[in-house]
């Protein structure tokens, strides 16, 4: 059953992680990630994603404070399926929490969760985010299989990573594109919300954009590495266009 109210409007998440990467640099307070997120709510963003890793390498515990305290749109938590990081939600209840797979040694979030494989170590994560009122997504490769456990395991909302997508070379990019509208589609028979985001770009983001299922795409690293030649408004309003123009020729093509 695809959505019977037709294509839903798309909502940008901006990741601010690498705005407090380059903090952490220098070791000091600038520059601010929550500014950036302030920024990025001017420029039209639909929500905050901020991902507090174990070694807390970039976003930190009083950022996720400030977050919650400041924002004015929802904060998208990104997180491992650990004691620790579960009492953190609870304590603060974000608007939603993203289950990542985290590795100490990776350089970001490579692959997606194995909802699959993984079902008795997540299920009691996710059923404890659920009973607090916050919306669980589950952060998975665009395989079927894996949009099937995030049913079974409860979770309301699957983000699809575009991550090979985003790296394959243009041969082989068409494929990786046809997994993540397979996946999609597949999202929206199960009745799952379907976020996609991982390495997106200018140059990549409208094949994504332009599906019919995708309520909302996360991009985070391109936008940051662009502020630094055009400022973070510039890049955000200009992903936003990209986004909003590839969904609304999607959606003239299918009803013309
Ligand atoms: N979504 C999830 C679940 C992620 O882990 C990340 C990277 O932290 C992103 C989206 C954003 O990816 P990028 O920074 O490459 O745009």
């Amino acid at each position: 059953m695809n959505n019977p109210l037709g294509p839903q409007p798309l909502r940008l998440g901006v990741n601010i992680d690498h705005v407090a990467t380059i903090r952490n640099a220098r070791g000091g307070g600038f520059p601010d990630p929550v500014r950036a997120a302030k920024l990025a709510e001017d420029a039209g963003c639909d929500g905050i994603t901020a991902h507090l890793r174990e070694d807390r390498r970039h976003i930190s515990d009083g950022d996720i404070e400030r977050l919650i305290d400041q924002l004015k749109v929802p904060l998208n938590f990104e997180m491992a399926a650990t004691d620790e990081m579960l009492d953190i939600a609870l304590e603060h209840k974000p608007h939603a929490a993203c289950l990542v797979p985290e590795k100490r040694e990776e350089r970001t979030t490579e692959g997606g969760l194995d909802a699959a494989g993984g079902h008795n170590h997540l299920k009691p994560y996710i059923d404890a985010l659920n009973n607090a009122g916050i919306r669980v997504s589950l952060f998975v490769e665009p395989d079927p299989r894996q949009l099937d456990a995030a049913v079974s395991l409860g979770a309301p909302v699957v983000e699809l990573h575009t991550g090979a997508y985003c790296d394959a070379r243009q041969v082989t990019r068409e494929a990786q594109l046809e997994r993540i509208i397979v996946a999609a589609v597949h999202a929206g028979d199960l009745g799952l919300e379907c976020h996609a985001g991982h390495g997106l770009t200018f140059d990549t983001v409208a094949p994504v954009a332009s599906l019919p299922q995708i309520a909302e795409l996360n991009i985070g690293h391109f936008l940051v590495g662009e502020a630094i030649f055009g400022g973070l408004d510039s890049a955000i309003r200009r992903m936003r266009a990209l986004m909003d123009k590839a969904r609304a020729d999607s959606t003239n093509q299918r009803s013309a």
